[in-house]
């Protein structure tokens, strides 16, 4: 598996395509131009994971702001899911946001429940439940994985 920055506008148009047409994006009913947007937002990086010249996942960060250290997406193609791919784009997308900050924050829709797990498992624990965030009908959980608290006090 490769691991390098998603900038082509080629291939961001293309993995876009790829995401709208998986869930949780088609069931919140959001488009490719919905994801293509996601990833072309300003203070936002994309890193994609190739396996043999083809696109097999994606993880998108944002740095800044008060949730510095925000995973706004993490994906894997159908094909390539259950290798250990997302496992290897979140623990890349965590080591970065570590350098600069103890928080790790994602959201994940309530009725996606194998990602839940698959988050539980390597550490998120669920912040706080943002009703309706994305869609009427949909809650978002917030999640987070720390390292400690972003002061830290002399004593
Ligand atoms: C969630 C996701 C990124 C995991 O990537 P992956 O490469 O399949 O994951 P790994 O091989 O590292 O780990 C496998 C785990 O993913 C879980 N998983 C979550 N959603 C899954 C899905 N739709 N299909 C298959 N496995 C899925 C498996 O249950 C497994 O969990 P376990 O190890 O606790 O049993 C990937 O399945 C995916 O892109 N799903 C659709 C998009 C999505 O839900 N993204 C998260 C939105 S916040």
């Amino acid at each position: 598996m490769k691991l390098t920055r998603l900038v082509s506008p080629g291939e961001i148009n293309a993995a876009a395509r790829l995401m709208a047409a998986a869930d949780p994006w088609r069931q919140l009913g959001l488009d490719a131009a919905s994801c293509r947007k996601m990833m072309r937002t300003p203070f936002r990086e994309t890193w994609k994971a190739s396996e043999g010249g083809n696109l097999a996942g994606l993880v998108t960060i944002t740095m800044y702001g008060t949730f510095k250290g925000y995973i706004q997406a993490l994906f894997v193609a159908e094909a390539f899911r259950g290798r250990g791919i997302g496992e290897k784009l979140l623990a890349f997308a965590e080591k970065k946001i570590l350098r600069s900050s103890p928080n790790i924050f994602l959201c994940v829709s309530s009725f996606n429940k194998r990602a839940i797990k698959f988050y539980r498992r390597l550490g998120y624990r669920k912040a706080g439940v943002l009703t309706d965030f994305l869609v009427k009908g949909h809650d978002e959980l917030l999640m987070r994985k720390t390292t400690g608290p972003v002061l830290k006090r002399t004593k």
